[in-house]
């Protein structure tokens, strides 16, 4: 990956602003591939599914495409595997009041206290509603690791359902997904994995992971206000949807309730494309060892989600470098350089004698854009002790941003403190 990034920025009509932005793990900035994709959505296919008319054909034709894009993105079995929706959140809301019905009372389903509320909030009211039983696995404030121990210890309580997410959103950790896939299945319970905040920084490949489900937000990354959901045909088609009886029963019409967001879909459609660009252009030096796993389209995505991985790491040690010094910083999560591989860069922290919304603000007005609260990891900054007095400050990277920026994120957060 090029650091001077002149290729990548130009695709994104907004990093033409003089702002600073690096409050990307709250939404990423558009790629104007995307943006295009959603104009043309509503330009010359602005209809409903199925008619028998140009319009509608040509939106039924893009969600298709979107659908088959994903699939390579994922390296899914199938596309019908992919199901698209508001956001995580409304997904999860779905699918676990779907699973849940075929729960009996007293079945347990294990969350976690690193995950976003997103997914912990539709399982425990899915357990209110069935009677289920919730086993909380807890993570290790000084490391700021999931404590894989516990979560073994919860297996052994034969559990139905692990609901984990695979990057925080608070903390930056990335959590051994394939690992935890593998205990689960050994325990016989499925895995629900949060890929909100893993997807814009390393590629996936559900079918090596065998993860059950999988779901992860547009917005986090280039694309618009949509969410995805991967799960696995077999245990889609078996499971009950809430969906309004006209209708069809097929996947993936039966879990995307009412109207699609089309032009959303037609969005992801664009992200994607902008992906299997990068790989081409950028992705070169990953082409011989993937091609070996991976054909055409799903080979261009997976080498640019190996380039953009690879870039994290600049980026990891960038932010670090520029958090370090800072006086009466006390940093959350993986602040060891040999171990930085372990966390995406996103890195959330207090400074003695500011509130986060001070820090936020003060950067607001040098036209850096970072985030404070809790980011709805509810449990983290419980954890830590912060709820309720502001939460931390946030500063997430990907791969549009420089370390130019980076330097100057850090140059005023430097004085913010000595202030
Ligand atoms: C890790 C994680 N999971 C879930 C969500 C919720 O995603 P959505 O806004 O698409 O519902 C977020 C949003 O910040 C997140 O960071």
């Amino acid at each position: 990956m090029p650091q001077d990034l002149s290729i990548v920025r130009p695709q994104f009509p907004a990093l033409a602003r003089p702002e600073v932005f690096l409050d990307n793990p709250g939404g990423t900035q558009m790629v104007h591939a995307s943006l295009d994709r959603m104009q043309r959505m509503m330009v010359d296919s602005n209809a409903n599914h199925g008619g028998e008319f140009a319009t509608s054909k040509h939106m039924d034709e893009t969600v298709y495409e979107a659908r088959q894009a994903v699939k390579d993105f994922f390296n899914a079995d199938r596309a019908e595997e992919i199901i698209f929706g508001a956001n995580m959140t409304t997904l999860t809301y779905n699918i676990s009041r779907a699973l849940a019905r075929s729960f009996r009372p007293g079945d347990t389903i294990v969350v976690t206290r690193m995950d976003h509320d997103g997914n912990i909030s539709p399982w425990l009211q899915a357990a209110e509603d069935r009677n289920l039983r919730i086993r909380w696995v807890d993570f290790n404030t000084e490391t700021g690791l999931l404590d894989v121990e516990d979560m073994q210890n919860a297996l052994a309580e034969k559990p139905r359902l692990v609901a984990v997410g695979y990057a925080s959103n608070s903390l930056g950790t990335i959590n051994p997904i394939p690992k935890i896939v593998e205990m689960a299945h050994a325990a016989g319970a499925l895995v629900y994995v949060d890929a909100v905040q893993y997807a814009p920084h390393a590629p996936i490949d559900v079918q090596a992971l065998d993860c059950d489900f999988l779901v992860c937000s547009s917005y986090k990354f280039y694309g618009p206000h949509a969410g995805i959901l991967y799960g696995k045909y077999d245990l889609l088609d078996a499971l009950p949807a809430y969906k309004v009886r006209p209708c069809s029963e097929e996947l993936p019409d039966k879990f995307e309730t009412g109207t699609g967001n089309f032009e959303s879909v037609a969005g992801v459609l664009g992200v994607m494309e902008y992906f299997d660009w990068l790989g081409r252009t950028l992705g070169e030096e990953h082409y011989e060892k993937l091609s070996k796993k991976y054909k055409g389209r799903a080979l261009t995505l997976k080498q640019a989600m190996y380039t953009l991985h690879d870039y994290d790491q600049t980026l990891n040690n960038a932010l670090l470098d520029a958090l370090k010094d800072i006086a009466g910083i006390s940093i959350i999560g993986i602040t060891d350089p040999t171990k930085l591989q372990q966390r995406v860069p996103t890195f959330s922290f207090n400074i003695k004698g500011k509130t986060p919304q001070e820090i936020a603000a003060g950067l607001a007005r040098e036209n850096i854009y970072i985030w404070d609260g809790n980011f709805y990891a509810l449990e983290i900054s419980r954890r830590y002790g912060v709820e309720g007095t502001g939460g931390f400050a946030r500063v997430g990277a990907v791969h549009y941003n420089t370390l130019a920026e980076i330097q100057k994120f850090g140059s005023a957060l430097k004085q913010i403190a000595a202030e």
